[in-house]
């Protein structure tokens, strides 16, 4: 045994997603979303194989850090790294970082415009513009339009580098959705009036996942997948049939059995002596908090030789429970490998589904401490 849990990631899993978006999207380049550690994969390899293999050339990160750790750590790849929330850009140390390390901020309010336009050492740098058309979190607003467009001119900017708006709805319908209908008329409305204006735009791109697996938005120059990519849908189960998504898991999550023994009902487990509310076997997982696998999972289910098992008691920082029926016992074995999810998108979504989380948050849960494998081939 050379692990206690891991997280083997398939690299040509990947691949099949993106020629899958490619399907969907067959016009538009794909910009990758791999914020969060590419959703908890291990966001280097996955963008040396992406760039190598698949021949993205663009990637979104959250932060200037993530954005760095690319640029620094695969100095050899010709991409596009777009930093997306935590742009940090009026911060003096930033300036010399974003020109030299050709980071493109994506900019979401008008004092980030002024600021580059009236900073000389930024004349080349690609303008990246993000318009709050309904999401309401960051974003520029319409009512500047004019204002932004005053501003591009006094200063000689004849392009927008990349223009970009952010559903909040891409888990509903796109089309019925009052507020994706309302978002994707106020980008129609920002993108008329930049080029009646006479502003160029270079590239644009509306769609994430949720609308990409609608077909939605797919004739801009760019989708921004995140989700997909790593396997799960994003629209909510009721909305699945205007789903065209046929995407796979590309991780499975597996840990080993500790030890197992035989419990009756009402014997206390693990801190808390929570009582078993049956007869059955326990196996010991090693997976815990310190794992990244919450506490909040308890009562979920887990699956073994055909078997269904309930996490039971408290989650441990190093250990968690798993209770069997009487049944299982000949079939649950200390020193056997234990998957939490596999490949098929059913595990997962079912699992997040009981434990009320949502996929993208039990990818990124995950700690350092599991290590990511990676295999091209099927896992
Ligand atoms: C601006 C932006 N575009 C695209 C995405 C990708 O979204 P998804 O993972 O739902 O595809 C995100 C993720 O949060 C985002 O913030």
């Amino acid at each position: 045994m050379k692990f206690r849990s891991r997280l083997v990631v398939d690299l040509n899993q990947l691949g099949e997603n993106h020629q899958l978006i490619k399907d969907l999207a067959p016009q538009a380049q794909t910009l990758f979303m791999v914020k969060a550690d590419g959703y908890g994969h291990g966001m280097i390899p996955l963008v040396r194989f992406a760039f190598l293999e698949l021949g993205i050339k663009e990637f979104g990160c959250a932060s200037v850090f993530e954005a760095l750790r690319i640029r620094e750590e695969l100095p050899d790849l010709d991409v596009d790294i777009y930093v997306f929330s935590d742009i940090q850009l009026e911060l003096q140390e930033n300036v010399g970082v974003y020109l030299e390390k050709r980071l493109i901020p994506v900019l979401s309010n008008v004092s980030e415009i002024n600021y580059i336009l009236t900073h000389p050492e930024f004349s080349h740098l690609p303008l990246c513009l993000k318009f709050n058309t309904g999401m309401n979190r960051l974003g520029l607003s319409l009512d500047d339009l004019e204002d932004i467009v005053d501003v591009l001119k006094k200063y000689g900017r004849k392009s927008v580098y990349h223009l970009m708006t952010h559903y909040a709805n891409g888990s509903f319908p796109m089309v019925g959705n009052l507020r994706n209908e309302w978002q994707r008329a106020r980008f129609y409305e920002v993108k008329d009036f930049l080029r009646t204006n006479g502003i160029m735009i270079e590239r644009s791109s509306m769609a994430n996942s949720g609308a990409i697996e609608q077909k939605m938005n797919v004739d801009e120059t760019h989708v921004r997948p995140g989700l997909m990519m790593y396997g799960p849908s994003s629209l909510n189960d009721e909305y699945k049939m205007h789903s065209h998504w046929k995407g796979k898991v590309i991780s499975k999550l597996e840990t080993y059995i500790v030890r197992t023994f035989d419990v009756k009902k009402g014997t206390p487990i693990g801190y808390c002596s929570t009582p078993c509310p049956h007869d059955g076997v326990v196996a010991i997982l090693a997976l815990g908090y310190g794992d990244g696998f919450s506490t909040r999972y308890v009562g979920a289910s887990l699956y073994h030789q055909g078997f269904k098992g309930t996490i039971t008691g408290r989650v441990n920082m190093d250990m968690a429970q798993v209770l069997f029926p009487v049944e299982a016992r000949s079939k649950i074995k200390a020193h056997e490998m234990f998957t939490i999810w596999g490949q098929t998108e059913g595990d997962l979504k079912q699992f997040s589904d009981e434990t009320k989380t949502i996929p993208y948050e039990i990818f990124c849960s995950l700690l350092p401490r599991v290590p990511r494998v990676y295999e091209i081939g099927g896992i």
